[in-house]
Protein backbone atom coordinates (compact mmCIF):
# COMPACT_ATOMS: atom_id res chain seq x y z
CA UNK A 1 0.00 0.00 0.00
CA UNK A 2 1.49 3.53 -1.06
CA UNK A 3 0.91 5.85 1.61
CA UNK A 4 0.15 9.37 -0.37
CA UNK A 5 -0.88 11.31 2.76
CA UNK A 6 2.08 10.78 4.78
CA UNK A 7 2.24 13.69 7.26
CA UNK A 8 -0.77 15.44 6.26
CA UNK A 9 -4.17 16.12 8.39
CA UNK A 10 -7.54 15.37 6.45
CA UNK A 11 -10.55 16.36 8.07
CA UNK A 12 -13.77 14.60 6.61
CA UNK A 13 -17.45 15.41 7.08
CA UNK A 14 -20.28 13.00 7.34
CA UNK A 15 -17.36 10.44 8.19
CA UNK A 16 -19.79 8.27 10.40
CA UNK A 17 -21.55 6.19 7.36
CA UNK A 18 -20.81 4.97 3.98
CA UNK A 19 -18.68 7.38 1.87
CA UNK A 20 -16.97 9.15 4.49
CA UNK A 21 -16.52 6.24 6.47
CA UNK A 22 -14.95 4.62 3.42
CA UNK A 23 -12.90 7.87 2.94
CA UNK A 24 -12.19 8.08 6.40
CA UNK A 25 -10.55 4.41 6.08
CA UNK A 26 -8.79 4.71 2.93
CA UNK A 27 -7.09 8.01 4.09
CA UNK A 28 -5.97 6.52 6.74
CA UNK A 29 -4.48 3.69 5.39
CA UNK A 30 -2.62 6.47 2.93
CA UNK A 31 -0.99 7.67 5.94
CA UNK A 32 -3.19 10.67 6.59
CA UNK A 33 -4.22 11.79 10.22
CA UNK A 34 -7.49 12.03 9.69
CA UNK A 35 -10.61 13.51 11.64
CA UNK A 36 -14.30 12.19 11.25
CA UNK A 37 -16.36 14.22 11.91
CA UNK A 38 -20.45 14.07 11.81
CA UNK A 39 -23.87 15.24 13.66
CA UNK A 40 -23.63 10.96 14.60
CA UNK A 41 -20.49 11.46 17.36
CA UNK A 42 -20.75 8.34 18.31
CA UNK A 43 -20.68 6.82 14.58
CA UNK A 44 -18.12 8.82 14.03
CA UNK A 45 -16.16 7.89 16.81
CA UNK A 46 -16.63 4.18 15.63
CA UNK A 47 -15.04 5.01 12.40
CA UNK A 48 -12.09 6.04 14.55
CA UNK A 49 -11.95 3.04 16.57
CA UNK A 50 -12.00 1.57 12.91
CA UNK A 51 -8.67 2.88 11.30
CA UNK A 52 -7.03 3.38 14.79
CA UNK A 53 -4.94 0.07 13.78
CA UNK A 54 -4.03 1.70 10.36
CA UNK A 55 -1.22 3.55 9.30
CA UNK A 56 -2.57 7.26 10.06
CA UNK A 57 -2.86 6.89 14.18
CA UNK A 58 -3.94 10.02 15.63
CA UNK A 59 -7.45 10.04 14.35
CA UNK A 60 -10.15 11.77 16.29
CA UNK A 61 -13.61 12.23 16.03
CA UNK A 62 -15.58 15.57 16.16
CA UNK A 63 -19.25 16.32 16.34
CA UNK A 64 -20.71 18.62 13.85
CA UNK A 65 -23.99 20.16 12.51
CA UNK A 66 -22.87 21.57 9.24
CA UNK A 67 -25.93 23.59 9.12
CA UNK A 68 -24.99 25.74 11.68
CA UNK A 69 -21.87 28.06 10.76
CA UNK A 70 -20.71 28.35 14.50
CA UNK A 71 -20.49 24.26 14.35
CA UNK A 72 -18.49 24.34 11.36
CA UNK A 73 -16.07 26.81 13.11
CA UNK A 74 -15.22 24.60 16.11
CA UNK A 75 -14.66 21.90 14.43
CA UNK A 76 -12.04 23.31 12.47
CA UNK A 77 -10.67 25.04 15.49
CA UNK A 78 -10.51 21.48 17.38
CA UNK A 79 -8.53 20.06 14.29
CA UNK A 80 -6.05 23.06 14.32
CA UNK A 81 -5.83 22.89 18.33
CA UNK A 82 -5.32 19.03 17.99
CA UNK A 83 -3.07 18.59 15.13
CA UNK A 84 -1.77 21.86 14.33
CA UNK A 85 -2.38 21.84 10.26
CA UNK A 86 -5.40 21.20 7.60
CA UNK A 87 -4.10 19.39 4.04
CA UNK A 88 -7.33 17.90 3.42
CA UNK A 89 -10.65 18.78 3.71
CA UNK A 90 -13.84 16.47 2.17
CA UNK A 91 -16.67 18.20 2.99
CA UNK A 92 -19.55 15.76 2.31
CA UNK A 93 -21.69 14.95 4.77
CA UNK A 94 -25.41 15.49 3.13
CA UNK A 95 -29.05 14.53 3.41
CA UNK A 96 -31.35 12.86 1.19
CA UNK A 97 -34.83 13.11 2.90
CA UNK A 98 -37.90 11.27 1.71
CA UNK A 99 -38.87 13.00 -1.35
CA UNK A 100 -41.16 11.42 -3.84
CA UNK A 101 -41.48 14.20 -6.71
CA UNK A 102 -42.47 17.75 -6.36
CA UNK A 103 -45.68 17.39 -4.55
CA UNK A 104 -44.01 15.61 -1.51
CA UNK A 105 -41.78 18.53 -0.98
CA UNK A 106 -42.74 20.89 1.46
CA UNK A 107 -41.69 24.08 2.83
CA UNK A 108 -40.14 21.98 5.24
CA UNK A 109 -37.90 19.64 3.83
CA UNK A 110 -37.18 22.43 0.91
CA UNK A 111 -35.34 24.55 4.07
CA UNK A 112 -33.91 20.99 5.46
CA UNK A 113 -32.63 20.03 2.07
CA UNK A 114 -30.67 23.00 1.48
CA UNK A 115 -29.58 24.00 5.05
CA UNK A 116 -27.65 20.75 5.15
CA UNK A 117 -26.80 19.95 1.65
CA UNK A 118 -26.13 23.63 0.24
CA UNK A 119 -25.21 26.01 3.24
CA UNK A 120 -23.78 23.40 5.27
CA UNK A 121 -21.22 23.14 2.15
CA UNK A 122 -20.87 26.69 2.26
CA UNK A 123 -20.06 26.70 6.04
CA UNK A 124 -17.90 24.04 5.64
CA UNK A 125 -15.55 25.79 2.93
CA UNK A 126 -15.98 29.44 4.74
CA UNK A 127 -14.19 27.76 7.81
CA UNK A 128 -11.54 25.53 6.40
CA UNK A 129 -10.70 28.20 3.42
CA UNK A 130 -8.20 30.47 6.34
CA UNK A 131 -6.73 27.45 7.54
CA UNK A 132 -6.27 25.01 5.12
CA UNK A 133 -2.04 24.49 3.97
CA UNK A 134 -0.07 25.12 1.27
CA UNK A 135 -0.76 22.45 -1.19
CA UNK A 136 -4.28 21.69 0.65
CA UNK A 137 -7.10 20.38 -1.11
CA UNK A 138 -10.85 20.45 -0.63
CA UNK A 139 -13.60 18.38 -2.13
CA UNK A 140 -16.67 18.73 -1.69
CA UNK A 141 -19.37 15.82 -2.52
CA UNK A 142 -22.23 17.20 -4.82
CA UNK A 143 -23.72 14.90 -6.45
CA UNK A 144 -24.91 13.76 -10.74
CA UNK A 145 -28.34 14.98 -8.97
CA UNK A 146 -26.44 18.52 -9.32
CA UNK A 147 -25.55 18.30 -13.02
CA UNK A 148 -28.73 16.99 -13.98
CA UNK A 149 -32.30 17.46 -12.84
CA UNK A 150 -33.85 15.29 -10.64
CA UNK A 151 -37.76 15.24 -10.64
CA UNK A 152 -37.62 12.60 -7.40
CA UNK A 153 -35.92 15.07 -5.51
CA UNK A 154 -35.73 18.71 -6.99
CA UNK A 155 -34.47 20.35 -3.27
CA UNK A 156 -32.03 17.81 -2.96
CA UNK A 157 -31.18 18.73 -6.83
CA UNK A 158 -31.69 22.26 -6.29
CA UNK A 159 -29.10 22.27 -3.44
CA UNK A 160 -26.39 20.16 -5.21
CA UNK A 161 -26.70 22.38 -8.04
CA UNK A 162 -25.87 24.93 -5.80
CA UNK A 163 -23.13 23.48 -4.50
CA UNK A 164 -21.27 22.77 -7.94
CA UNK A 165 -21.63 26.52 -8.16
CA UNK A 166 -19.83 27.14 -4.70
CA UNK A 167 -17.18 25.02 -5.75
CA UNK A 168 -16.30 27.18 -8.86
CA UNK A 169 -16.85 30.09 -7.23
CA UNK A 170 -14.15 29.44 -4.52
CA UNK A 171 -11.45 28.34 -7.00
CA UNK A 172 -9.63 32.27 -6.35
CA UNK A 173 -9.72 31.92 -2.82
CA UNK A 174 -8.45 28.60 -2.47
CA UNK A 175 -5.92 29.16 -5.03
CA UNK A 176 -4.66 32.16 -3.20
CA UNK A 177 -3.73 30.11 -0.08
CA UNK A 178 -1.87 27.70 -2.52
CA UNK A 179 -5.03 25.15 -2.44
CA UNK A 180 -7.58 23.27 -4.87
CA UNK A 181 -10.84 22.67 -4.25
CA UNK A 182 -13.19 20.44 -6.57
CA UNK A 183 -16.72 18.97 -6.44
CA UNK A 184 -17.52 15.11 -6.87
CA UNK A 185 -20.90 14.06 -8.38
CA UNK A 186 -21.48 10.28 -7.83
CA UNK A 187 -23.83 8.41 -9.39
CA UNK A 188 -26.34 6.48 -7.54
CA UNK A 189 -24.45 4.91 -4.54
CA UNK A 190 -25.02 2.28 -2.00
CA UNK A 191 -24.98 3.79 1.15
CA UNK A 192 -27.79 4.60 4.29
CA UNK A 193 -28.76 7.72 2.51
CA UNK A 194 -30.56 5.21 -0.67
CA UNK A 195 -31.84 2.62 2.15
CA UNK A 196 -28.78 -0.13 1.66
CA UNK A 197 -27.24 -0.96 4.31
CA UNK A 198 -23.46 0.30 5.69
CA UNK A 199 -20.55 -0.95 2.79
CA UNK A 200 -17.78 -3.09 3.02
CA UNK A 201 -14.74 -2.32 1.78
CA UNK A 202 -13.99 -4.18 -1.63
CA UNK A 203 -10.76 -5.36 -2.45
CA UNK A 204 -8.68 -3.04 -5.02
CA UNK A 205 -8.93 -5.68 -7.85
CA UNK A 206 -12.71 -5.56 -7.43
CA UNK A 207 -12.87 -1.98 -7.89
CA UNK A 208 -13.40 -2.06 -11.70
CA UNK A 209 -16.24 -4.65 -11.56
CA UNK A 210 -19.40 -2.31 -11.62
CA UNK A 211 -21.85 -2.93 -14.10
CA UNK A 212 -22.65 0.32 -16.59
CA UNK A 213 -25.23 2.94 -15.34
CA UNK A 214 -25.29 0.64 -12.23
CA UNK A 215 -25.31 1.50 -8.41
CA UNK A 216 -21.17 2.22 -7.25
CA UNK A 217 -20.15 1.07 -3.44
CA UNK A 218 -18.92 3.78 -1.34
CA UNK A 219 -15.09 3.10 -1.81
CA UNK A 220 -15.59 4.00 -5.53
CA UNK A 221 -15.83 7.70 -4.45
CA UNK A 222 -13.60 7.38 -1.34
CA UNK A 223 -10.79 6.57 -4.07
CA UNK A 224 -11.72 9.45 -6.40
CA UNK A 225 -11.90 11.80 -3.43
CA UNK A 226 -8.11 10.69 -2.53
CA UNK A 227 -7.22 11.25 -6.01
CA UNK A 228 -8.43 14.73 -5.84
CA UNK A 229 -7.26 15.59 -2.90
CA UNK A 230 -3.40 13.99 -4.00
CA UNK A 231 -0.28 16.01 -5.55
CA UNK A 232 -1.36 13.78 -9.07
CA UNK A 233 -4.64 16.31 -9.12
CA UNK A 234 -2.43 19.50 -8.90
CA UNK A 235 -3.83 21.00 -12.25
CA UNK A 236 -7.33 20.44 -11.23
CA UNK A 237 -9.37 22.65 -9.30
CA UNK A 238 -12.70 24.25 -10.16
CA UNK A 239 -13.91 20.66 -11.58
CA UNK A 240 -17.33 19.02 -11.21
CA UNK A 241 -15.61 15.57 -11.28
CA UNK A 242 -18.88 12.97 -12.40
CA UNK A 243 -18.59 9.45 -11.24
CA UNK A 244 -21.38 7.56 -12.20
CA UNK A 245 -20.48 4.63 -14.81
CA UNK A 246 -22.00 6.37 -17.83
CA UNK A 247 -25.34 7.30 -15.54
CA UNK A 248 -25.31 10.75 -17.44
CA UNK A 249 -22.88 10.21 -20.73
CA UNK A 250 -25.10 7.83 -22.80
CA UNK A 251 -27.89 6.37 -23.20
CA UNK A 252 -28.14 2.58 -22.53
CA UNK A 253 -28.09 0.84 -25.81
CA UNK A 254 -31.34 0.10 -27.38
CA UNK A 255 -31.86 -2.30 -30.23
CA UNK A 256 -33.77 -0.02 -33.08
CA UNK A 257 -36.78 -1.43 -34.65
CA UNK A 258 -35.25 -1.90 -38.10
CA UNK A 259 -38.20 -0.13 -40.79
CA UNK A 260 -39.57 -1.46 -43.86
N1 LIG B 1 -25.52 7.51 -1.79
C1 LIG B 1 -25.74 8.09 -2.97
O1 LIG B 1 -26.39 7.52 -3.88
C2 LIG B 1 -25.18 9.46 -3.23
C3 LIG B 1 -25.13 9.90 -4.56
C4 LIG B 1 -24.62 11.17 -4.83
C5 LIG B 1 -24.18 11.97 -3.80
N2 LIG B 1 -24.24 11.52 -2.51
C6 LIG B 1 -23.76 12.41 -1.46
O2 LIG B 1 -22.70 11.77 -0.81
C7 LIG B 1 -22.57 12.31 0.51
C8 LIG B 1 -22.43 11.17 1.51
O3 LIG B 1 -23.62 10.43 1.47
P1 LIG B 1 -23.68 8.86 1.76
O4 LIG B 1 -24.33 8.24 0.60
O5 LIG B 1 -22.39 8.36 2.26
O6 LIG B 1 -24.80 8.89 2.92
P2 LIG B 1 -24.83 8.38 4.44
O7 LIG B 1 -26.22 8.64 4.88
O8 LIG B 1 -24.28 7.00 4.53
O9 LIG B 1 -23.81 9.37 5.17
C9 LIG B 1 -24.11 10.72 5.36
C10 LIG B 1 -23.53 11.16 6.69
O10 LIG B 1 -23.77 12.58 6.83
C11 LIG B 1 -24.12 12.80 8.19
N3 LIG B 1 -24.91 14.03 8.33
C12 LIG B 1 -26.18 14.25 7.91
N4 LIG B 1 -26.56 15.49 8.26
C13 LIG B 1 -25.51 16.06 8.90
C14 LIG B 1 -25.31 17.32 9.50
N5 LIG B 1 -26.27 18.26 9.52
N6 LIG B 1 -24.11 17.58 10.05
C15 LIG B 1 -23.14 16.64 10.04
N7 LIG B 1 -23.27 15.42 9.50
C16 LIG B 1 -24.46 15.13 8.94
C17 LIG B 1 -24.93 11.58 8.59
O11 LIG B 1 -24.98 11.43 10.00
C18 LIG B 1 -24.17 10.47 7.88
O12 LIG B 1 -23.17 9.90 8.71
C19 LIG B 1 -23.78 13.19 0.72
O13 LIG B 1 -23.43 14.54 0.51
C20 LIG B 1 -24.74 12.73 -0.37
O14 LIG B 1 -25.66 13.74 -0.73
C21 LIG B 1 -24.71 10.27 -2.21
Amino acid sequence: MTARFEGKVALITGAASGIGRAAAIRFAQEGARVFCADLNLAGAQAVVAEIGGAAGSGAGAVQVDVADYASNQAMVAQVMEQAGRLDIAFLNAGLYGAAEGLDTVDEALFDKLIAVNLKGAFNGIKAVQPVIAQGGAVVVTASAAGVIGHPVNPAYSAAKHGVVGLVKSCVDAFAARGARINALCPGGVETPLIGAADVAMIDQQDLPRVPLRGIGRAQHVAEVALWLASPAAGFITGQAQVLDAALLSTFAPVTLPIGP
